[in-house]
């Protein structure tokens, strides 16, 4: 059975991209059939995947607030379908909302990126009162920059919006934005550092929540 997971948040620069990027290639690397479905007018998932020449993942550009019924034709050819999301929180966002299985809420640990949260919840909480808990939905906390007192306290700070946390996430590393350049996700780069591991213990949740 094929999963489409969203990675959502209006908020510019909180991760979207590069949690998309690389939870893609590192379901890939671990034998599944992966779809990339870059959401955002921007075209950054296609951009990256251009640096590489398409080396690694299939890409597909779907930026219409017809993304839920698009995507159904394609579906069934794929185990995941990871949707890149673009910085609003209009129609495509809320397509977005409407076919996936699991939505990723990527959120850096400041308050600004915090508070404004607050409408992509609402919406994905909306959709779950009358959907019967449908997407599921979490937080991953981006750019986490250890012993700072935002990073201790931002798990606590996200869970007054009811929705999980995930245990894993990313932190402020070079890694991301090198590989990035390169069209490639931080497990192409060898030896393979922390970031991988980040990124591997990310999907490992990702496939908990899925089968949860
Ligand atoms: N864990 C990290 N460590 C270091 N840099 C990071 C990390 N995560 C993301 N970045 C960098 O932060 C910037 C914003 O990340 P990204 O493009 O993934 O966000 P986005 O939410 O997709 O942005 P947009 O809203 O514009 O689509 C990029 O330059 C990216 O390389
Ligand atoms: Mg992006």
């Amino acid at each position: 059975m094929s999963k489409i997971i969203a990675i959502l948040n209006q908020k510019g620069g909180s991760g979207k991209t590069t949690l998309a990027t690389n939870l893609a290639r590192c379901l890939q690397l671990g034998g599944d059939r992966v779809l990339l479905i870059d959401s955002d007018p921007q075209g950054s998932a296609r951009d990256w995947h251009a640096a590489s020449e398409g080396a690694y993942l299939s890409v597909v550009g779907l930026d219409r607030a017809t993304l839920d019924k698009d995507i159904q034709a394609i579906k069934g050819q794929h185990d995941w379908l990871i949707i890149d999301g673009a910085p609003q929180i209009e129609n495509i966002a809320v397509a977005a909302i409407k076919c996936a299985d699991v939505v990723l809420i990527p959120v850096q640990p400041s308050p600004y990126d915090i508070w404004s949260c607050a409408d992509l919840v609402e919406i994905i909480q909306t959709r779950q009162q009358v959907t019967n808990g449908q997407p599921k939905a979490a937080f991953v906390v981006s750019r986490l920059i250890k012993n700072t007192q935002v990073g201790r306290e931002i798990r606590e700070i996200l869970e007054e919006y009811a929705l999980p946390v995930f245990q894993s996430c990313t932190t402020q590393r070079v890694a991301y934005v090198t590989s990035a350049s390169q069209g490639q996700s931080v497990l192409d780069a060898e030896p393979k550092g922390e970031a991988a591991q980040e990124i591997q213990q990310i999907a490992a949740e990702l496939q908990e929540l899925c089968h949860g």
